[in-house]
């Protein structure tokens, strides 16, 4: 029996296509986006994969492959699923339909091999699987950046997460081979080659995974908008910590709490590394990007307090075994951490990091090696 051959007469004649999109890496710029600052983002080559066909009803019909568990929702505002997983698909129809577009239901299941919860956006590749696919199935002429930001808009109204766009636009634009330097303000955007010779990229994933993770998120946010409203008193032209300064920030000291204020100067200095970062890019100096993103660890750290013990930990034997720069990679709060390492000292950093970390916590860290790959597509 020629299972690939039934497969594909099924899909021959009854239709159903599959589509793709990836979880990112970000090697500089965290917790910018929402405050219109830079990214720099790409997408990685693992994602998450739907199989989807039209059932003719007004109904989904979902399969959540990797968990074994299936839904079944209507696609009112009222439909709301239950599962988790579900709602990220629920939102995505949502959102389409509440920006004029027709889609009818539709039976589908998926798999990923993004990790969850490892900082990975795993829910950014979910969700633009589903925006990237519905716009191709039902023709709605929908732009990548709003397929991008129905993304978005799914985490804010049906998860509750008030992430940035960063996220939703790697998944949707990654390019293999390229990073890319988004502005978050003006959303104007460019593909930067990146192949860092003599040099591999590895993430270090410390299977930390915290509860509380989008509440925090939301506080963080929260502080950078009360900063803001307090300098805009002074300064009508601030909307965003992108327009402000050091000087406009140390202005409103005390009118803000410590907390808040250090919160602002971490976003404040972070956009500034990553400008520093790309310059250094451009002249392939690379420890100098290493060293912003150590920076840019220590602020994530001990300012925007999104990092945990064991993060640290991993970054400090990062600096022992040489490593050239390294630091915690997305929301923060578990996940993994991104490492630019030389490639004669890998294999020594691999394993000290995996040792040192079992001893210490009793349990091993993940490793994934980083392959920049393409972003939303229809693969059948
Ligand atoms: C999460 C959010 C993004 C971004 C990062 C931090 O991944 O979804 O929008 O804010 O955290 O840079």
């Amino acid at each position: 029996m020629d299972v690939n051959a039934i497969k594909e007469k099924f899909q021959e004649l009854y239709g159903g296509y599959l589509y793709f999109s990836p979880g990112r890496i970000n090697l500089i710029g965290e917790h910018t986006d929402y405050n219109g600052g830079f990214v720099l983002p790409g997408a990685i080559d693992k994602g998450m994969l739907a199989q989807i066909k039209p059932n003719g009803t007004d109904k989904i019909r979902a399969f959540a492959f990797d968990l074994n568990e299936k839904a079944e929702f209507g696609m009112n505002e009222e439909d709301l699923p239950e599962q988790g997983w579900a709602k990220y698909i629920f939102g995505v129809v949502r959102e389409i339909i509440k920006r004029g577009g027709k889609v009818g239901g539709f039976d589908t299941v998926f798999s990923g091999d993004v990790p969850l919860g490892a900082g990975l956006s795993s829910s950014a590749a979910l969700e633009s699987t589903y925006a990237f696919a519905l716009n191709d199935i039902y023709n709605l002429g929908i732009d990548k950046f709003e397929l991008a930001k129905i993304g978005q808009a799914t985490e804010h109204n049906y998860v509750g997460v008030k992430c940035g766009i960063m996220d939703q636009f790697a998944s949707v634009f990654g390019k293999e081979g390229s990073l890319i330097r988004l502005d978050c303000r003006s959303l104007e955007y460019e593909y930067v080659p990146f192949d860092p010779k003599g040099y591999k990229v590895v993430l270090i994933d410390s299977v930390v995974k915290h509860e509380l993770a989008s509440s925090a998120y939301n506080k963080r946010r929260e502080s950078c908008e009360a900063v803001v409203a307090a300098i805009k008193k002074r300064h009508p032209e601030v909307s965003l910590l992108r327009d402000a300064d050091m000087a406009m920030l140390n202005e409103v000291k005390t009118e803000v709490s410590a907390e808040d204020y250090m919160r602002a100067e971490y976003v404040i200095e972070e956009i500034q590394r990553l400008l520093d970062a790309c310059e250094a890019l451009k002249k392939g100096d690379y420890e100098t990007v290493g060293q912003k993103m150590y920076e840019t660890h220590a602020g994530m750290s001990k300012l925007y307090e999104v990092s945990c013990e064991e993060l640290d930990f991993l970054n400090d034997i990062a600096k022992t075994c040489g490593v050239t720069g390294s630091r915690v990679m997305g929301g923060g709060f578990g996940g993994c951490t991104i490492n630019l390492v030389p490639e004669a000292k890998y294999d020594a950093f691999i394993e000290k990091a995996t040792s040192e970390f079992t001893k210490k916590f009793g349990k091993a860290p993940k490793v994934y090696p980083v392959r920049i790959g393409d972003g939303s597509r229809r693969l059948a």
